[in-house]
């Protein structure tokens, strides 16, 4: 099966699902590749079509053992017509619980055909100097791995007639999805809405926080101003910074931080379903 264009989407604050399925897309080497980042708010009011003619990768990172809302609500728009996709989760060294089965749910259900489906270690949103949880993730060895992951991916299609003749995949996880889903306007999940970025003097007001925040959660006019009520705990504000000015302060997310480091050190590894 001949496919004439690749779609690449992802939802990536933190830019390791970027990564990946940028070298998922190396591998398969189509030439031209049509990218579709849905981290900025702005991005997510586009919608999507696909046709049999696509192939579509969608990677999103793992929050709480699930696919993050907004990205969830995003690809419930999505229009997909008979579309061979992967679905692609990253996360971070914790587990993946239910969101690769979830993603896989959605795009079944917007119209695609799962072909293959992968789980990638990137580091945690929440790891710091002192926690620093599956730092530098993913690095060459994830890398080549994503990379020859596309490349069976592309052969698998090729010696597929077409995409109703790849059999039905499985992937790991439970439905009922097992975490409640981090959603951004409901409460009660232990993360959101909670004021947790501690912004230091070295501030320049740069605004690249502002301008990276998936969710307007930073004030455009004062970066030290931060709507806590929209805040996902994303920590792509953290990690752009380009004098560090802001970090993570004592609290939940900081008690997380220190969790995942005692708990989460044995390196896990990629996992590919083909
Ligand atoms: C709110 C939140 C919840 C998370 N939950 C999990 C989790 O359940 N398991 C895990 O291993 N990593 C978890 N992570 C870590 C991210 O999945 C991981 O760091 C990922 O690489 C981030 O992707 P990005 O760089 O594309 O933003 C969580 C991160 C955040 C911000």
């Amino acid at each position: 099966m001949q496919f004439q264009a690749l779609k690449l989407v992802y939802f990536s604050p933190t830019g390791t699902t970027k990564k990946i399925v940028e070298d998922i897309a190396r591998g398969i080497d189509h030439g031209s590749v049509e990218v579709i980042d849905i981290t900025r708010p702005d991005a997510r009011q586009v919608r999507l079509q696909t046709s049999e003619n696509d192939l579509l990768i969608v990677g999103v990172p793992v929050y709480l053992g699930r696919i993050p809302a907004l990205a969830g609500e995003w690809l419930r728009t999505l229009q997909a017509n008979d579309t061979p996709a992967v679905g692609v989760v990253v996360y971070g060294n914790r587990a993946y619980d239910d969101a690769l089965i979830e993603l896989a749910d959605i795009l079944k259900d917007r119209g695609c055909r799962p072909v293959a489906g992968a789980a990638f270690i990137g580091q945690h949103s929440f790891s710091t100097d002192t926690t620093p949880t599956a730092e530098g993730r993913p690095d060459a060895r994830d890398r080549e791995f994503a990379e020859a992951f596309g490349k069976n991916v592309g052969e698998k299609l090729q010696a597929a007639p077409s995409p109703g003749t790849v059999p039905e995949m499985q992937f790991p996880g439970i439905r009922p999805y097992r975490m409640e889903t981090c959603h951004p306007y409901k409460k009660g999940t232990p993360f959101w809405n909670v004021d947790f970025i501690a912004v230091s003097d070295a501030c320049t007001q740069c605004g690249t926080c502002a301008e990276g925040c998936p969710v307007g959660a930073v004030d455009p006019a004062d970066s030290r101003v931060i709507d806590t009520e929209r805040c996902i705990t994303c920590c792509a504000c953290i990690r752009r910074c380009p004098v560090h000015a802001k970090t993570i302060k004592p609290g939940l997310v900081m008690d997380a931080s220190l969790r995942l480091y005692s708990n989460c050190r044995d390196r896990k590894e990629p996992e590919c379903f083909l």
